[in-house]
């Protein structure tokens, strides 16, 4: 047996060892090597009864997705084929699920007739995630397993399931105590199955899926989730696929599933959403960091300032178990920020997705203090206080003098620079910009910005501490907004420039949600606050702002106190959460062109989504090119993860690349020779994009 696989028969059964370290990637040379393991077991008459599990504890995290979109995808053996046959072993094969049998892991375990698992054991099937359905057999076997309800939840949503919920629904047979005894119990099952004689396969609890489901359930299910589901393909696969799982016998089932699982492979947003998989694990990964880098213990957390972002902050380590004492200046606004925490956490009490124990648990780990002294023995401090740099300096000078040496000191600034706060210390190795996004207890975005002077230690530590709270760290070096807003600068000011053209904000933000957006420029700036956004572009007009029509609408409008939701004005009229166009911001953009002299004119959506996406690409570009960003997947995740672009396009540098250098290049020329000075003005490419395209490259990369 070659080193994929360990086997050996012991007392009647063969134990066949998945050994593919990390996760048992079912690539095809595992695929191979287990066919054979199943095959020598099957042949050999001593063998009564087939266990399979993961030799290092762990089951398997299904197919191998570096092959998908590649000839080694199906390969001899595939997946499906392979599976079909273990099905077809007259002998009782056991899955013994260690720690996780995810998609085509699941689906190894389905063709075993039997499962057992253990107290940790994850199960699911989140193919949805790659822009795929499952594709061996899971579409088919787990609606007669488990019904179609529980199948279609279970893959639509692409969660893991825990091992008490699957043993209820009879995806796990039995649960052995504990992961140490795993093999020992699936031994001692699969005995019993011998000794009772037990089929090879038991029968199906829903051998006919659509019996008993109510008429008109495809018609409904659709009609609920469809909205959700945008443009995304693969929603409408997977359902398709249980549909057939309904109207046709397994084996033309099997064949329905494949022929969609190809149609999802070969799409477009599949090969995004494999993009995005791998540029989260390379995201990790910096140079300068490696596994020896040693990393600081992080067991005590402050936060300074408990307003909206340090109340948010101080959630996310509460809720990994981590105590946090956050500091204010005066008793009211602590208490306030601390009743904010507590309300939100009724919320999702409210919602179920958490239990009073867990709430009053988290709010016990949170602490408050009005004195620095009460800091002397954080390992990690975030400073979340006014935007203002004389006012985090200050800060900052407070903390070099309390905190204990190692400590890390971190500034949640969104626009000021990190190496000016940095400088006021005595110690700018252990400063670091830790750019969390509002809602901070929701959103997965943590931008971590490295100083001039942060060390490896700092930001190797800092990068462990924002995955243990959930987030997607993701690096940036230091400049006006770092990655994403800086971004976010030329593509609203597209966007505003084009409603004084002639374009609505309606009109704009439809093209933007038009391509899956969560929202358009318009409605999140109205939902951030005019005034916010004012402030910042205010305070850096000089650096920033290069023409009188620059961002002149937004301008005008927090003249006006329309600044956005909170006032019930803004780019829209709001009632309650309703949004409404508003004529004024019409008549107001007409009155600008006017005194600007801009023509205004009809404006295509085509033109929409080339100024503000080749903007926002362009400068993406740039950022690459600086060295702010370490690679064009970290922008990508910057963009899904903290501004709402859509996954199943891969991020603005992927969609650049599906969309086409060249044409991305040729339009950003376009508008730089057609709209006049304007043009001129903004419209240079990118040079990194000019060499690229000039190298005939297709991907985003330095050059
Ligand atoms: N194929 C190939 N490589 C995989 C993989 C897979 N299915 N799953 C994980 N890896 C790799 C990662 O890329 C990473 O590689 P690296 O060290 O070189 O960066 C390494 O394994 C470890 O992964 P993580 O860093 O993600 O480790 P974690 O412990 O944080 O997470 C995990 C482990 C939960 C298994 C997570 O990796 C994961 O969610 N994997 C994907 C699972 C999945 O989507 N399975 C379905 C695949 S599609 C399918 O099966 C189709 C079938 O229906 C036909
Ligand atoms: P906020 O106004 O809601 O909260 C600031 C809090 O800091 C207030 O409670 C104030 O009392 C307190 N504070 C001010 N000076 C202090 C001091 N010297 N010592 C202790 N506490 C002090 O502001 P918000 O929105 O929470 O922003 C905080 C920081 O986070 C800013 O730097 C902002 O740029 C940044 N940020 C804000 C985002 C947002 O969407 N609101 C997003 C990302 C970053």
């Amino acid at each position: 047996m070659n080193s994929l696989v360990t086997y050996q028969v012991q007392d009647s059964l063969a134990l066949i060892g998945l050994a593919r370290p990390p996760v048992n990637a079912l690539g095809q040379p595992l695929r191979a090597a287990l066919l054979q393991a199943c095959e020598q077991a099957d042949a050999d008459p001593s063998v009564r009864a087939i266990v399979i599990y993961g030799t290092n504890g762990l089951f398997c995290a299904g197919a191998d997705i570096t092959e998908f979109g590649s000839p080694a995808s199906f390969a001899a053996p595939d997946l499906p084929g392979l599976l079909v046959r273990l099905t077809a072993i007259d002998k009782p094969l056991v899955a013994a699920i260690g720690k996780l049998a995810l998609g085509g892991g699941l689906e190894l375990a389905l063709a075993c007739g039997y499962r057992i698992g253990e107290p940790k054991t994850r199960v699911g099937l989140p193919e949805i995630n790659l822009g795929l359905l499952p594709g061996a057999g899971g579409t088919q076997r787990l609606p007669r397993l488990v019904g179609v309800q529980a199948a279609l939840e279970m893959m639509i949503s692409g969660a893991p399931m825990a091992a008490n919920r699957a043993l209820e629904l009879g995806i796990l047979d039995r649960l052995a105590d504990s992961a140490e005894q795993l093999l020992q119990s699936a031994c001692g099952y699969a005995h019993e199955l011998i000794a009772n004689h037990a089929p090879a396969r038991p029968s199906e609890p829903f051998a006919d899926p659509a019996k008993g489901l109510p008429a008109d359930f495809f018609e409904r299910y659709c009609l609920e989730q469809e909205p959700r589901w945008k443009s995304r393909l693969a929603p409408r696969l997977v359902f398709s696929a249980v549909q057939a799982a309904c109207l046709l016998p397994l084996q033309q089932g099997l064949e329905r599933e494949l022929a969609l699982f190809k149609q999802a492979e070969a799409s477009r947003q599949s090969e995004a959403l494999r993009h995005v998989f791998f540029a989260e694990r390379e995201a990790g990964k910096i140079p300068g960091i490696d596994p020896s880098t040693a990393l600081r213990p992080i067991a005590k957390v402050a936060v300074i300032g408990a307003g909206t972002m340090g109340g948010g902050i101080a959630m996310n380590f509460a809720n990994a178990g981590i105590p946090v004492v956050l500091l204010e200046r005066q008793g009211d606004a602590l208490d306030r920020g601390l009743a904010h925490i507590r309300k939100t956490y009724a919320i999702s009490l409210k919602r179920g997705k958490l239990t009073e124990a867990q709430l009053e648990q988290r709010m016990s780990l949170l602490s408050g203090t009005l004195e620095y002294a009460d800091l002397a023995d954080a390992d990690l401090v975030i400073e979340a206080v006014f935007e203002q740099l004389s006012i985090k300096q200050e800060v900052f000078r407070q903390l070099d003098s309390v905190c204990k040496p190692g400590a890390i000191l971190a500034t949640n600034t969104s626009s000021l620079d990190v190496d000016q706060i940095a400088a006021v210390t005595a110690r700018p190795q252990d400063v670091i910009g830790l750019h969390f996004f509002s809602p901070a207890n929701v959103m997965r975005l943590l931008e971590v910005v490295k100083a001039r002077e942060t060390s490896a230690q700092v930001l190797a530590t800092t990068l462990k501490m924002g995955r243990t709270i959930g987030k997607i760290p993701v690096v940036s070096g230091v400049c006006f907004g770092f990655i994403g807003n800086r971004m976010l600068e030329p593509y609203a000011r597209e966007a505003h420039r084009l409603v004084l053209e002639g374009a609505t904000p309606a009109q704009v933000d439809g093209v933007l949600t038009g391509l899956d957006l969560n929202m358009g420029v318009f409605s999140m700036l109205d939902l951030a606050g005019i005034d916010v956004n004012f402030l910042v572009r205010d305070a850096n007009r000089a650096a920033i702002a290069h023409d009188d029509s620059y961002c002149r609408l937004g301008d005008e409008l927090y003249s006006l106190g329309r600044y956005g939701q909170k006032t019930a004005r803004g780019f829209y009229q709001y009632e309650g959460r309703e949004r409404h166009n508003d004529y004024e911001v019409v008549a107001l953009s007409e009155r600008l062109a006017g005194e600007l002299h801009v023509s205004r004119r009809p404006i295509e959506d085509a033109e929409i989504h080339a100024r503000c996406l080749f903007m926002l690409i362009n400068e993406g570009i740039q950022l690459l090119d600086e060295g702010i960003a370490l690679r064009a997947g970290d922008i990508d995740l910057v963009w899904i993860n903290g501004y709402g672009f859509p996954a199943h396009l891969g991020g603005p540098m992927f969609y650049a690349q599906q969309y086409g250098l060249d044409k991305v290049l040729a339009g950003i020329q376009h508008y730089r020779d057609t709209l006049g000075e304007y043009g001129r003005m903004w419209f240079t490419p990118a040079p990194l994009l000019e060499r690229l395209v000039a190298a005939g490259k297709t991907t985003i990369e330095r050059l």
